[in-house]
Parts: structure tokens; C-alpha cells; sequence
């Protein structure tokens, strides 16, 4: 028996016929989701980069000099001779030494690359951690890949208290 094109039964469509119907994009579209989660990656690499790079910039990078108090008195019982104390001075680790000819006082941001320098009694001189620079207790460079000297803090000392920026 002989059936139109429009008699048809259910579920026998002509192979390579077109419908009329465009073929959607299925939100499982493999290469869709996989330059998605690259981008999302992506931005998770970056913002896990800044923050593992945030705490070696702040390391470098010391204070800016404005913040802080411009005049910092501690006791001088808290330096014995031949020691050092670290202190905050407008912003900046500030190191006072005692040593056998008076009190002496620098800026300890390392002119290298920022570290901050610590004193060491047994050479009495001023050493970087970072990569071996050392100071004179004058300040000056004795060694190492420092291009200038210490910068030196202004102290004036009575009875009890070193007050520095004095
Ligand atoms: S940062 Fe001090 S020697 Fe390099």
C-alpha cells in the first residue's frame, strides 16, 4: 500500500534529511567546559601567584619612612655594651649598638636589597642575612654587594634613655 511523505509513521525519518531544526550546543560540550575550566586555572594561578609573591614584596619592600613615631626613647639597660636592640624609628627597623666607644645608631634597611641587618658582637661589624654584606660601626661597607653605606640615625643619651631621632 502506497503512503505520502506526510503519512509516515513515527521514528522513520530519511537518513541525512534535515529536520529544520539547528543541532543546540548542549551545556556538555566538551570543548566548551574544558577552555572553561583553563580560564578558571588561569585566574586561580594568577591570584595564587600575587598571593605568594605579596609576603617577598613586603620583605623587600621596607615601611614607607613617613609612618611611625619620629622619636623613640628606650632604656639604656635594654642595650648592655657589646649588644644591639632593634627598634622601630619613623617606620623603619632602626639598630642601636653599644659599643665600647658609645652608642651609635643606623637605619638597618640593607642598601643592597632591603634586608634588615643584624649586629654580631663577636666581629663587632653590622651583617646582612640576605647575602653576606657587612658594616663597619661607622656605617661603612666592609664586605659584600652593598653599593653604599649604612645610613646613620641621630641618638642622644641621658642617664637612663637613648632617644633616638634626639
Ligand atoms: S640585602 Fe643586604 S647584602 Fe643583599
Amino acid at each position: 500500500m502506497y503512503m505520502s511523505s506526510s503519512q509516515k509513521p513515527p521514528g522513520s525519518a530519511v537518513p541525512g534529511k534535515k529536520s529544520g531544526k539547528t543541532p543546540r550546543k548542549t551545556r556538555s560540550d566538551p570543548v566548551r567546559r574544558r577552555r572553561f575550566l583553563q580560564r578558571c586555572l588561569g585566574v586561580l594561578g594568577g591570584i595564587g601567584s600575587l598571593m605568594a609573591a605579596y609576603p617577598l614584596i613586603r620583605y623587600i619592600e621596607p615601611p614607607p619612612e613617613a609612618e611611625g613615631s619620629s622619636r623613640v626613647e628606650i632604656d639604656r639597660a635594654s642595650v648592655p655594651p657589646g649588644t644591639a636592640r632593634t627598634v622601630i624609628y619613623r617606620g623603619r627597623p632602626t639598630i642601636v649598638v653599644n659599643t665600647s666607644d658609645g652608642y651609635i645608631a643606623f637605619n638597618a634597611v640593607c642598601p643592597h636589597l632591603g634586608c634588615v641587618v643584624k649586629w654580631e658582637g663577636g666581629t663587632r661589624s653590622l651583617v646582612c642575612p640576605c647575602h653576606g654584606g657587612k658594616f663597619g660601626t661607622d656605617g661603612s661597607v666592609q664586605g659584600g654587594p652593598i653599593p653604599a653605606p649604612l645610613t646613620a640615625v641621630e641618638l642622644s643619651v641621658t642617664d637612663d634613655k637613648i632617644i633616638i631621632g634626639a
